[in-house]
């Protein structure tokens, strides 16, 4: 199976907990995973043979947390085209917000302007909805798992 690298960008913490939930239940289905803190991500680039998790709230109007904004630069200034990396995406958010998830489209679009693919529909946790963005983040694995296991990927 292939192995899943998790990146979170966060402010309170949310986003921190969703990303450790979703590593746990990714590798209770067998796959060998990768929670990547932020002061790690420094010269990180995904590799291509692994899939990618980004899970990101957002801060300021639209902003990425200040914990994932160095390594946001660095692979807007500094990745290599990545056509072959397939890459899902879990943003938490506030729809009383106009800028609803900013960051995690924001890095939406670069991985996008990168080459790498989604793997899945980019999910959009609205804190106006729940108080819980780990119960539905759990209930997204599904959905990636079927999709997964579908494009044979795994
Ligand atoms: C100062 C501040 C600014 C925020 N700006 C936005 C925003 O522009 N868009 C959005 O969708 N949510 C925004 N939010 C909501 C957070 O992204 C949301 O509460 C999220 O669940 C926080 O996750 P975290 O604990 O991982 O930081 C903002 C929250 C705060 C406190």
């Amino acid at each position: 199976m292939k192995m899943v690298n998790v990146v979170f960008g966060t402010v309170y913490g949310s986003a921190q907990f969703t990303a450790e939930t979703v590593t746990k239940e990714i590798a209770k289905l067998g796959f060998t995973t990768k929670l990547w803190q932020p002061n790690e991500l420094s010269g990180f680039v995904p590799p291509q043979d692994e899939l990618l998790i980004v899970v990101s709230s957002t801060t300021g109007q639209g902003d990425i947390p200040e914990d994932i904004t160095p390594w946001f630069n660095e692979l807007k200034s500094n990745a290599p085209y990545l056509p072959l990396l397939q890459y899902s995406l879990i943003g938490l958010g506030d729809s009383s917000y106009e800028t609803f998830c900013g960051a995690i489209k924001q890095f939406d679009e670069l991985l996008t302007e990168l080459g790498a693919k989604p793997l899945t529909e980019r999910l959009d946790i609205d804190a106006c909805e729940t108080m819980e963005p780990e119960i539905e983040a759990k209930t997204w694995i599904a959905s990636w798992h079927n999709t997964v296991r579908s494009v044979n990927v795994a």
